[in-house]
């Protein structure tokens, strides 16, 4: 398996560090069927990539097996972000490449400095994604990834910008919705539960992300988190989904006991 490096993968500070575990562990109490994860939010820059990098290293230092697939087609940053390179100077190649037929599947997943981390990257702006994605060889992709890890975690763009990630709602088992605190209005993160919902995509978090801890102005993450980062476990404006009476599933968090 080919390699890759992440140079730049920011420390948390503690509260964080323990949100972003609650969100890991309850993820595990959705059971064992949630394995494909869509990280989405309503619009740009509320964290959907900071918080599914943070939360696929989390996964896998507990030792699951975790994939990152990178699905931001329009506009992926990872790669300059966290200063992402093939470790023997190759061309990375990424999912389009796989999605539009010219690579193997195994030919893009990457093993990454991270023990039990891998990833799939995106390697250049695709004009139109939408082809690619409404291509059989997505779900391919997904149910091959679903066989080889505990865990996909897929980073997409926003709901409210373009259809992509909607797209990619049928193909995974479940959601998780960033919301930016104080910044993202309460009518836009409704409508894109509601599109989530159209598109019967349970929802299995809302990550309050970068939360004024000081200001004490909200409420809501006051009522649930005393960290910089708040995550609310479930469903909110009283929405609540199919898989509420899946019992808990431990297989996954054998290691979270230790
Ligand atoms: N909780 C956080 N704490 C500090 N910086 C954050 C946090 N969440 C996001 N950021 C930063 O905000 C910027 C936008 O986040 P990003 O994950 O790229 O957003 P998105 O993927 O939703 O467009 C990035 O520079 C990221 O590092
Ligand atoms: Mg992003």
């Amino acid at each position: 398996m080919k390699e890759l490096e992440i140079k730049k993968l920011p420390q948390l500070p503690f509260d964080m560090t323990e949100a972003l575990n609650q969100l890991r562990i309850n993820l595990g109490f959705c059971g064992d069927q949630i394995k494909t994860i869509m990280v989405t939010s309503s619009v740009p820059n509320e964290g959907k990539s900071f918080i599914t990098m943070q939360l696929w290293k989390m996964m896998a230092r507990v030792g699951a097996r975790a994939l990152l697939l990178d699905c931001d087609f329009r506009n992926s940053e990872m790669r300059r972000k966290y200063g992402i390179s093939s470790v023997n100077n190759e061309k990375l190649v990424g999912a389009a490449h796989c999605l539009a037929g010219l690579a193997n599947i195994e030919d893009v997943i990457y093993k990454t400095n991270i023990p039990n981390g891998y990833m799939i990257p995106v390697t250049g702006s695709v004009a139109n994604p939408n082809i690619l994605l409404e291509n059989p060889n997505f779900s391919r992709m997904l149910e091959y990834c679903k066989k080889q890890f505990d865990y996909v975690l897929v980073d997409t763009p926003p709901l409210g910008s373009v259809a992509d990630a909607l797209n990619m709602t049928h193909h995974c088992d479940g959601s998780i919705l960033v919301v930016r605190s104080g910044k993202t209005r309460r009518k836009v993160v409704e409508h894109s539960v509601q599109m989530l919902n159209r598109a019967e995509s349970p929802l299995l978090g809302v990550v309050l992300n970068r939360a004024d801890i000081k200001g004490r102005s909200n409420p809501y993450y006051h009522r649930y988190y005393h960290s910089g980062y708040g995550y609310k476990s479930g469903y909110p404006y009283g929405y609540r989904r199919s898989r509420e009476n899946d019992g808990p599933s431990h297989s996954r968090d054998k290691k979270n006991d230790e």
